[in-house]
């Protein structure tokens, strides 16, 4: 059914909302949309309206919404008691599929969203390294806690190594503890931790920073050099994880990090996420091994719920089944592929960068290496083309394309046609 406005009903919840949801929502997609359902690769909001959804809940529904073996493994474990606060089958049987399938993973412990999983996985690696700085990488994304919120997105980008907080209400000090280094750029990194690796604990960096994928040897750079010195690599593969490939962003790019984060994938669309990573390292979460001094205290109520633990072990099976990543791999190239040509085709300056299971375009013909290459991109046309694109019946985050294993042919088509006519329109105004 195509509706072209807000019904009455959708109209009412967007009023209530935005009387008692500060901005009118829930700090994620913008307030004028209320979902009301998701099958497969698409979602309908409160309207009737219509979507192919690369929105995907910000990530994790990969195999699709609501897939049938998912809701049947949720629904038979409901009755059995959906959290305990203590050790359950499934739990742990999805800590031993994630140790079977990622590299750096001997050990795993479950919390319930990413920015947690960041946040610990810093404080082990303080733990463990008896340092305190983080080196992370300007405008990478770790979650929300003080030390993650730093030159994350900075309108005017300063100085490195100098953090910028992208809060308020981050204690002015915590900067201090934050060394901010260029993406993709080894020689501004290996020098930055030369001269500071005394003071630094870890090394945090998403393997493909938000969309642009690391340069050949850059990983491997930061492997080699945090090795020598000792200096935890974290890899956060929240996003990554199980997306990449079966084994993650560490598989796919072949650079084995020390410890990883994961959510989004791992919960099959529940909050669970996880910190993973080398015994020794882990070992500062068990008092019995740290001592009292090297204790790192951790606790959360939902940790490893069977809700979430069920869940994300189906998800996991199906993405083991043969030909799986090759399904995904193949729809994102062909998306891939019919944007970067139709961009071509309308004479608008733009690049599509990313990996065929998350992308997006950038409005530039500049080099995009980082994040200020990123920023000289036409956010605006952007903006614009984005507001086209949801009028035709496209979801998406500001920023990226999440693809599904249940995006079908007629997703694509669709998708297609939207930028089509999205670019044509964006063209005759001008881009
Ligand atoms: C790379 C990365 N790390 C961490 C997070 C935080 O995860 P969560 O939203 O579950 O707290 C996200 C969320 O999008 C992310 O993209």
């Amino acid at each position: 059914m195509t509706v072209e406005t807000h019904s009455d009903l959708e109209l009412e919840f967007v009023q209530t909302a935005h009387r008692v949801l500060p901005a009118g929502g829930f700090g994620n997609l913008a307030s004028d949309i209320v979902i009301r359902e998701g099958h497969g690769g698409r979602v309908w909001d409160e309207s009737g309206r219509e979507y192919v959804d690369f929105l995907l809940g910000s990530g994790p529904m990969l195999v699709g919404h609501a897939h049938s073996e998912v809701t049947a493994a949720v629904q038979a474990q409901v009755p059995l008691g959906t959290t305990f606060f203590a050790n359950n089958r499934h739990g742990i049987a999805l800590a031993a599929a994630i140790v079977d399938a990622v590299a750096c993973a001997e050990q795993v412990r479950f919390v319930s969203s990413g920015t947690e999983a960041d946040m610990y996985a810093m404080r082990l690696a303080r733990a463990f390294r008896r340092r305190e700085k983080i080196l992370k990488f300007e405008g990478g994304y770790h979650g929300m806690s003080d030390h993650s919120l730093m030159s994350l997105a900075p309108k005017h980008p300063g100085n490195f190594p100098q953090a910028i907080p992208d809060s308020a209400g981050i204690p002015a000090r915590v900067a201090d503890e934050v060394l901010v280094a260029p993406f993709n750029d080894l020689e501004a990194v290996e020098a930055l931790i030369r001269a500071h690796h005394d003071e630094l604990a870890a090394v945090i960096v998403e393997p493909l920073q938000r969309i642009i994928p690391p340069e050949p040897g850059f990983l491997e750079g930061l492997r080699r050099i945090t090795a020598q010195y000792g200096i935890v690599l974290i890899f956060d593969e929240v996003v990554t994880g199980f997306r990449f490939a079966y084994g993650g962003a560490q598989q796919y790019y072949g650079v084995t990090p020390d410890l990883c984060t994961l959510g989004k994938v791992i919960g099959g669309g529940f909050p669970l996420a996880a910190i993973a990573g080398r015994a020794d390292i882990m070992a500062h979460f068990d008092r019995a091994l740290a001592g009292d001094a090297g204790f790192l205290p951790q606790i959360g109520t939902l940790s490893g719920n069977p809700i979430a633990a069920v869940a994300g072990l189906k998800t996991l099976e199906i993405l083991r089944r043969p030909g799986a990543y090759d399904a995904l791999f193949a729809t994102g190239r062909a998306l891939m592929a019919a944007l970067a040509d139709q961009l071509k085709r309308h004479g608008i300056a733009g690049q599509v960068i990313g990996e065929p299971p998350m992308f997006d375009v950038v409005f530039t013909d500049g080099a995009i290496s980082n994040y200020r290459g990123v920023l000289k991109g036409n956010a605006e046309r952007a903006r614009r083309f984005n507001g086209k694109l949801r009028a035709r019946g496209i979801m998406k985050g500001d920023t990226k394309y999440y693809v599904s294993l249940a995006h079908d042919e007629a997703c694509v088509r669709h998708t297609v046609a939207a930028w089509t006519a999205a670019l044509e329109e964006l063209a005759a105004e001008g881009a």
